[in-house]
């Protein structure tokens, strides 16, 4: 709460996305690919070095090595690389959000090792690891991308979940409902204080969610990724399918 008892995490009711973008097939991967690129451009402008939190999941495999492979003009070197949440695994096992990033984007770029910031998922004591990454974590990050499920969530913020209340820790533990169950996750204030915000979302399994998220009402608490409802959202045909109003 602001001074004046106002949730300020909490994104303008009113508010609507900066941009949705629609692409299809390999125009989406690209879309998402430049709007992470320009989103760095701008921060740069203005500043020396850029923190961006990365996505987890599926999708952003492709929007990575798309941007290794074709984005080699991006100065990766001034690039602070954090994370959204991260599965408590070990950074070596498949289901960890780090190996999928080092996989496909940080293993292949210039940005020095000390410069990318894993949360500890293989700490057994999962409150310490959450408080260790708040240590590292910049207090306003630059650039966050946020991935979402087809129950609405975002990071591992799951919904009607207690970390959605939290107001005060930055990265707390959390359950998922599907498997591997045991996160940690950036919470609320951390995407009310980012910079640029992303949203990629692709598929039709995605396209209720994002319809309800964009043109449905607000409740954040149902639907954690409208926390991240002023962001720019980059969504593929399949995902887009069931809005109202399609953007150009
Ligand atoms: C994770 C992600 C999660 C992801 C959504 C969408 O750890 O899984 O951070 O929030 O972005 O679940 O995942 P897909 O891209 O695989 O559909």
């Amino acid at each position: 709460m602001n001074d004046d008892g106002v949730d300020d995490v909490m994104p303008a009711a009113m508010v609507r996305p900066e941009r949705v973008i629609v692409r299809d097939g390999d125009a989406f991967v690209d879309a998402a690919a430049a709007w992470g690129a320009n989103a760095v451009a701008l921060v740069l402008a203005q500043r020396e070095r850029c923190s961006i939190a990365l996505s987890g999941g599926h999708t952003p495999r492709a929007i990575y090595a798309h941007l290794a492979d074709r984005y080699v003009n991006v100065p990766w070197t001034l690039l602070d690389i954090y994370f959204g949440d991260e599965r408590r695994v070990p950074p070596e096992s498949p289901l960890s959000n780090f190996r999928m990033a080092w996989e496909s984007l940080l293993r292949r770029v210039p940005i020095e090792p000390s410069r990318v910031h894993r949360m500890m998922g293989e700490m057994d004591d999962a409150i310490g690891a959450a408080r260790e990454y708040e240590r590292v974590l910049p207090h306003s990050l630059d650039v966050v991308l946020l991935g979402v499920g087809a129950d609405g969530h975002t990071a591992s913020l799951f919904p009607g979940a207690p970390q959605l209340h939290e107001r005060e820790r930055r990265v707390v533990p959390a359950t998922s409902p599907a498997p591997p169950a045991e996160r940690l996750t950036i919470t609320p204030p951390v995407i009310a204080a980012a910079h640029h915000v992303g949203v990629i979302a692709a598929g039709a399994s995605k396209a209720h969610v994002v319809a309800r998220a964009l043109e449905g009402s607000f409740d954040p608490y149902a639907l954690p990724v409208q926390f991240a409802l002023r962001g720019s959202w980059i969504l593929d045909g399949g995902a887009a399918s069931l809005l109202r109003v399609v953007p150009a």
